[in-house]
């Protein structure tokens, strides 16, 4: 068999996930219900970092199926992006107390997962989340400096955009979020297909000259 990114290692995601189930890494390890490892599939071109499971996902062992998760399923479906096409996860994979920010020893102790995800899946970008995730990922304190951008680090490309959550009572919030995601769908088009594409770039140039 030829090695590929994806089967160089003996590592899986179904390995990860239940390592994560059973981990007792850190102290969220004696609140939960249940981990929350992430889903997709390994041949995803994105993965979506969110911040930590909440109540619903503590409950279900599954990322974003609550209030927020709507939100995020609204977004990319707006933006055209199959949920099954993606995976999503979480900074740490079990639910903080009370929803409360997961803390530093918290990430660090959960981080390998994350890092052992995103190098099996390989993913042509990731979205982070809000706050947590950006901070946590790429150092940044406030999203408002970025949002919106696509940052490339270690030749492996970022885009920031808000938590889903923060856009439940906020219909500003959830266009803003539906935006982002429209031009990462646009952007994935644009790195299967790039010939067809920057023709079709080439026309949308012409017509925005026009009109
Ligand atoms: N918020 C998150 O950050 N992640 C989830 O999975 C659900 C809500
Ligand atoms: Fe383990 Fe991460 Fe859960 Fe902490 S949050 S117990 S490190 S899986």
């Amino acid at each position: 068999m030829v090695a590929t990114a994806h089967n160089i290692s003996s590592d899986t995601l179904e390995k990860i996930a239940s390592e994560v189930i059973e981990c007792p890494l850190c102290k969220l390890s004696r609140s939960r219900k249940n981990a929350v490892p992430g889903e997709g599939q390994i041949s995803a071109k994105v993965i979506f970092i969110g911040e930590a499971p909440g109540k619903n996902e503590d409950e279900n062992g599954r990322p974003f199926v609550g209030a927020a998760g709507r939100i995020l399923d609204g977004a990319l479906q707006k933006a055209g992006i199959e949920r099954s096409q993606v995976f999503i996860t979480n900074i740490v994979k079990c639910r903080p107390p009370g929803n409360r920010i997961p803390e530093d020893d918290e990430r660090s102790a959960c981080r390998p997962y994350l890092d052992r995800q995103i190098s099996l899946i390989a993913p042509r970008i990731i979205c982070l989340l809000g706050a947590t995730a950006y901070s946590s990922i790429l150092g940044g304190k406030s999203i408002k400096e970025n949002r919106g951008k696509i940052i490339k680090r270690n030749g492996q490309e970022y885009l920031i955009t808000i938590h889903p959550a923060a856009a439940i009572y906020n219909k500003n919030l959830q266009h803003i979020l539906e935006e982002d995601l429209s031009s990462l769908s646009k952007k994935i088009k644009k790195m299967e297909n790039p010939e067809r594409n920057s023709l079709l770039d080439y026309i949308d140039d012409q017509n925005d000259r026009s009109c």
